[in-house]
């Protein structure tokens, strides 16, 4: 008889269990249906597109926020995605190579992440097509993280805070399904549209000095720099050859397409926040903005993909100042401080 009520009790007791585990994991679902973040969008920004399997949520926001700032992702747990994208500087980092784990050296600079979220493609390959994609090169490989999405997933499943947040974002256990998005989610929020180049010209205010107007104008007028630097990010996103090398080492796009059509051609990377994200290029051969427009004055150097926007023009040094003057406009302060997207370990 005892046995019995113990059973039945224990029954019930699983019932109940089961019962709420269901209406939470219903409330859940809903409140990622009736409550998905907001973006805040500048003025001036397009409304970016989110994956309609990956919405945004605050949960899955946290949840990858944490993951991109957790060494535990890279196979020693040394590294981390910011250990290469560093807020301060834009999400980029200030070295021409970064270091992955056992100090190894890939091949190409960490660009800056700011406004991924309106990326067609990713990579300076100009090929692969989603973030959530993405995430899957630096954790396999051998110079970034050399490690194993399935052996992360396990680990991260024996820690109870990541299983429960993944829990209430994705309404599973921790999972590459899980890592991918969440991540993805964090970086989505990525967004910068504050700098004094906005306030200009697209909230109205006066805040350009005049060397910077004069810079603006070359940049937008007499030079051709927005034939590809084009629109409220900087970029056409398209893929290009801008004149660096006769002889490219990387291939660029052919490494993903493999047709001599795509050989060094390189996305075409935002100018935004570009005073923090020396050196510059694909492989941060670049140091300075001053070289950089050094480089464009020659008209680059020959190659058959050589985009014919690329003409050789010579600036007084007074024009050269006011260029990188303009240039420097857009830096955003609030973006590198916004305590959003700061490392929530520390
Ligand atoms: C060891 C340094 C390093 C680490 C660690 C690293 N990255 Fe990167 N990241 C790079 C480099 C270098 C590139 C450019 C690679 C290429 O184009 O082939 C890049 C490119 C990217 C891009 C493409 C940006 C664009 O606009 O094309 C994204 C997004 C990105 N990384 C996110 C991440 C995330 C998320 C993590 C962690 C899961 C991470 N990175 C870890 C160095 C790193
Ligand atoms: C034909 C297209 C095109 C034109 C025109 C062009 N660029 Fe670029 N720009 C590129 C490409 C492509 C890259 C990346 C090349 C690479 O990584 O090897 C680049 C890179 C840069 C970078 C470095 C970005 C980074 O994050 O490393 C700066 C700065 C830059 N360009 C400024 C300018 C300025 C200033 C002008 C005008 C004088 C200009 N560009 C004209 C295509 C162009």
């Amino acid at each position: 008889m005892k046995n019995r009520i113990i059973k039945i009790s224990g029954i019930f007791c699983l019932a109940i269990l089961v019962l709420l585990g269901m209406s939470l994991s219903s409330q859940i679902a809903k409140k990622a249906e009736l409550d998905p973040y907001k973006l805040e969008i500048p003025e001036g920004f397009p409304e970016p597109i989110i994956p309609e399997n990956n919405l945004l949520t605050s949960e899955r926001i946290e949840l990858g926020r944490m993951l991109f700032y957790d060494p535990v992702l890279s196979i020693d747990s040394t590294v981390s995605c910011a250990s290469c994208h560093k807020q301060d500087l834009a999400f980029a980092d200030d070295v021409h190579i970064s270091p992955g784990v056992e100090d190894r050296l890939a091949a190409r600079n960490a660009p800056t992440l700011t406004n991924v979220v309106y990326n067609p493609t990713v990579l300076f390959d100009g090929f692969l097509e989603t973030l959530e994609k993405q995430i899957l090169v630096p954790i396999q490989e051998h110079a970034e993280f050399a490690h194993n999405i399935v052996d992360i997933s396990e680990k991260l499943a024996k820690d109870s805070t990541y299983s429960s947040m993944s829990w209430r974002a994705y309404e599973r256990k921790i999972d590459p399904f899980v890592i991918t998005r969440s991540i993805s989610s964090f970086e989505r929020t990525l967004i910068s549209g504050n700098s004094k180049y906005d306030q200009e010209v697209f909230q109205k205010k006066d805040v350009l000095s005049k060397s910077e107007k004069r810079g603006m104008n070359l940049f937008f007028d007499k030079l051709e720099c927005a034939e590809c630097h084009s629109g409220f990010n900087f970029t056409n996103f398209s893929t290009q050859n801008n004149g660096l090398y006769e002889v490219y080492e990387d291939t660029g796009r052919m490494r993903a397409t493999k047709l001599e059509e795509d050989r060094a051609m390189f996305k075409v990377p935002t100018l935004r926040n570009i005073e923090l994200t020396a050196p510059y290029m694909h492989d941060g051969s670049i140091a300075t903005l001053d070289e950089v427009i050094d480089h464009y004055q020659s008209g680059g150097k020959n190659h058959v993909n050589k985009s014919d926007k690329i003409q050789p023009f010579t600036l007084t040094k007074r024009e050269k100042k006011d260029l990188i003057n303009f240039l420097k406009c857009l830096t955003d302060d609030d973006f590198i401080s916004n305590p959003d997207f700061s490392n929530p370990f520390e």
